[in-house]
Parts: C-alpha cells; structure tokens; sequence
C-alpha cells in the first residue's frame, strides 16, 4: 500500500507532468517526469527492461525532500515514466530517500538499496542522520523493508560519522551472496573519507568487511555515490569528491576546484575484501577524472545482460545546480548512457550504441581544408545533432614549426548565434582543449571555461559529439577523455561554425538525431 506521501507525489506528478511541455525537454536525454532533478539511481536491467531511478523533488524545480522517481526503457534511450517509487515517509527517511542502487533477488523481486534521511535528536547542529535501508517491488511497486535500517550506526568504521554516511552501490559476485560499497567520512570533519564495504548472504543481514579506500583529506572532503565494478581483469572504483582543490598538471587543468567524478583501477581480493588501487610514481594511488567538462556529476554504472558497463551521470554541476528559477517545471538532465571500456590503463566511454538508432538525415563533408578564419557548411546546423569530426594537419604544407603541424587552433562553435555560442577548442602544438560556455551564461558565478590535455597525437583530434538543445557530450579521441557541458540558451540558436588558424584538413560528418 503507498503511503500518504507517496500517494501525493504519484497523484501531483500524473497531473503537472502532463503539464510540462515536449519543447522544455531535450530531445534525448532523460529528464524529471516533473520538479527538480539529480543523481541516477537504482540503475539496473530488471524484468526484461532498464530501470533507472532518480533523485527527485516533484514539486518545484530545487533540491527537496528526496524521492526517487523511476522509468524504464527497452533501449536506454527511449523512456517511459513510472509512478514515484520511493517518498520520505518513514521515520528513518522522513527528511529525504537519498541516492542508491537496485539489484535483482533470487526469488525474482527487485530489490532498492538506499540512504534514509532523518533527524538526529541526540545531536545539537540538528545534523541528519544518514542510515541504509531496503526496498522490495515488483518493477512498479516497492514496499519498505520492515527490518530498515539494515546498515547504521554500528556498522561504521572507527570515527565515522553517522552524518556523512551514504550512497550504497550493491552488486553480488557470486551465488547468494551480496556486497555493497557505501561512502562515509570522518566525524572530526578532518577530510578522512572512506568507502566501506558490507557483505551479506541474503541481502538482508550486512556486517562490514572492510574500508575498500581512504582518502586523508588529499581529495576533496568526502566521496560520495561510490561505484565498484569489473571491466575484464581490472576493477574500478568510481566516486565524486566534494569539494576538491584544484590540480593543475602540465598546463592544464586535470580537476577543477569543486566538485568531481574521478575513477582508479585496480585490484580486488575476494577473499579479504580488499582494493589495491593502481600507483603513481611517487606511491600516490592513480586517480582520473571521468569527465572533465563542466556539468558531469554522481554517475552509476551497470552490467547489461549482453555485459557491456553502463554508465549514467547527472549532467549537472551540483554548485550551479541551484542558480535558477524555482518556478520552472523541470530541471536536470541526465547524460546520454555510456559504454564504459579499458584502454591503455585508461576507462574510455562511448555513446551506447542503441543511440544510432535515432540517426536521420546525414551530411558529409570530407578532405575539406579549414585555412584561416571561419567556415559554415550547408546543412551542419542543429541543436539536436551528432557530429564525427576529425581535424588533421595539412600533409601538402610546407610548414615552418618544429613539430611539423601546420595549424595553430582549431575552434568549434555551436549552439550560435549573432549573441551566443559554446566553444570547443585545440592547441595541437601543446595538446591541450578547452571548453568555454562564457557566451552562453549570464550569470558570471557559473563556472565558465576550462582546459584540459589529451593524448599527443600529432596534431590529430577526433571529436564525436552529442548535441542536444541544451548540452554537449564531446567524445575525445575514441573516448579517452570525455566533456559534459550545459547551456540554457534558445534552441534557436542553432548555428555550427568550424575556425582554424593555418590549415587544417577536417573529415566531418553530422547526422540529425530524432526521437
Ligand atoms: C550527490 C548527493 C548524494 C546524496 C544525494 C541527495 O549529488 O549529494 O550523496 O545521496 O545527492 O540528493
């Protein structure tokens, strides 16, 4: 039986989501069936169909009591809402169901794992509370769990605070037999963040295992939204530190002040519960961002039952995430589900490739010759396009630079016009891109422009990019590295502009993408 709360989210987003209109969202990427928007959760392929659950707050288009909100698709690209799956109306949740994950039970029912929010009494700042509970259900429906809170205070680690306590990612190795990664930090506040991992027979009784990873304050002051997963041999522990210093390396930015997704490789021991994280030169464990554009957030990852990895992010800078108007009737977007894979030591990502299926109209322009200044070309143009782009130098230039390169910049502008444009660009001497939004916000506080290194490759970029009203997913060499970004430009403002100075040869092609 739903709850009161529930009862209310389901009757209050069936009448105002008919409200909101087709033109306020992108074309195709998930958003809020209504309200206010954030992480993934609860992603998973259950009964024959994706499930993907979200942080969710019907009511106005800001961060509020947490419920989860649910769809399903058959392709990960077309959607379908579901009735709300989750409310905060139980004593241990009543102040909010944070972010969580979902797994499927050997007797067929679908199980959600989640952080309950409540007040804690016992403590003078009036802090919350953050216990882990369960959810059981049937795809559409989910009860509480009468024995919730499965995982609380006496199951953290030493020091740990009961305030800073969240996020549980489950995935089981192994017949009947679960774990779960969830992230806690220090209750001295003092930076110490750790994933802890809990085991389990039956998905119901946990006990903790062990501290999988520890960072002493070096990044960030708390990872919260943890993933831990298998690509072949390798292991991958996924989180997004709050708070993080900025690091510069070799000219660049490799993570910007504020809030990241970063990601290591290693190794697991099943039998300790043990991580052995990739190192450094220096002895430092190796971490790397995930995505390194402006709006990429709390991701979660999935197998789908062909094995592929699947990743799913929240498109969306949570310090700019609350800049905007609360009266609007959506904000969030999700970004497109990507294929997660190993290269080189590296975790690379690509469109799904289901994604192909909305291609329509393609226009190809190749061996064309960018030489100072800008060009347009007859029908590349869009805000809702997918471009493969691939900038090379000029092979028949004499030129005069050291490194041969006979190109000193190449820019893409899109979502333009006579005011606005986003910008993408390359320094092919130093190996460096950036992306700058500044003509596309008004609000000087929104982190506007950033940089970042790639691979040397001589000169050599390619770019698939996903286009989409109000977003750009940029794929950077076969997607070694990979930039989100946002801008609530007019979808008018569709222009597509190419400016290189020297000479530049491009192999471009654009495909128009529909739902
Ligand atoms: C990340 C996060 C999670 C938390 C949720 C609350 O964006 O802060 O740690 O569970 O959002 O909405």
């Amino acid at each position: 039986m739903a709850s009161e709360e529930l009862q209310k989210a389901r009757e209050y987003e069936e009448r105002e989501g008919e409200l909101v209109s087709e033109s306020l969202r992108p074309v195709y990427h998930f958003t809020a069936r209504v309200g206010w928007m954030n992480d993934p959760n609860g992603l998973s392929w259950y009964g024959g169909k994706y499930h993907l659950f979200y942080q969710y707050h019907p009511y106005d288009a800001l961060w509020g009591p947490m419920h989860w909100g649910h769809a399903v698709s058959q392709d990960m690209v077309h959607w379908e809402y579901l009735p709300c799956a989750l409310a905060p109306d139980s004593p241990y949740d009543d102040k909010g169901c944070f972010s969580g994950s979902a797994i499927t039970m050997p007797d067929g029912r679908h199980m959600l794992m989640y952080t309950g929010c409540s007040e804690d009494k016992a403590d003078e700042r009036g802090r919350w509370k953050q216990v882990q509970c369960l959810a059981f259900g049937n795809g559409t429906d989910y009860e509480k769990y009468e024995g919730n809170p499965i995982i609380s205070e006496k199951d953290l680690p030493q020091g740990g605070s009961i305030h800073e306590f969240r996020d549980p990612f489950i995935f089981s190795n192994g017949a009947g037999r679960y774990r779960a990664v969830a992230a806690n930090a220090n209750k001295d506040n003092d930076g110490v963040t750790q994933i802890c991992l809990y085991k389990s027979d039956d998905g119901l009784h946990w006990r903790r295992e062990s501290i999988l990873f520890e960072d002493t304050g070096k990044v960030g002051i708390m990872w919260e939204c943890p993933n831990f997963f298998d690509i072949g041999n390798d292991y991958v522990l996924m989180a997004s530190p709050m708070d993080m210093e900025e690091e510069k390396a070799d000219g660049s930015i490799r993570f910007p002040k504020g809030n990241n997704v970063c990601y290591m490789i290693g190794d697991f021991d099943d039998e300790k519960g043990t991580f052995t994280p990739r190192m450094t030169k220096v002895g430092q464990p190796s971490y790397h961002p995930v995505d390194s554009g402006l709006d990429f957030y709390a991701p979660q990852v999935m197998r789908a039952p062909d094995g592929r990895v699947i990743m799913i992010g929240w498109m969306q800078d949570p310090e700019n995430g609350l800049k905007h108007d609360a009266k609007l009737q959506i904000f969030g977007q999700m970004t497109c589900p990507r294929e997660l894979f190993i290269k080189q030591n590296r975790l690379c990502q690509r469109p799904v490739r289901e994604l192909a299926a909305l291609r329509d109209n393609k226009v190809e322009y190749n061996n064309t010759i960018l030489y100072n200044g800008e060009a347009k070309f007859p029908g590349v143009e869009g805000r809702s396009v997918e471009l493969f782009i691939r900038i090379s130098p000029d092979d028949n230039e004499e030129v005069s630079t050291e490194d041969g390169i006979s190109y000193d910049d190449f820019t893409l502008r899109f979502a333009e016009d006579d005011k606005h444009y986003t910008e993408f660009s390359f320094d092919p001497h130093n190996s460096i891109v950036a992306i700058d939004r500044n003509h596309s916000v008004d609000d000087l506080d929104i982190t506007g422009s950033r940089t970042m290194r790639v691979r040397d490759r001589h000169g050599m970029i390619s770019l698939r990019i996903l286009i989409d009203k109000w977003s750009a997913e940029i794929f950077i060499n076969e997607g070694e590295q990979v930039i989100s970004t946002t801008y609530y430009t007019d979808p008018e403002a569709k222009d597509i502009s190419f400016i290189a100075s020297g000479k530049a040869k491009m192999n471009l092609k654009m495909y128009t993408l529909k739902r």
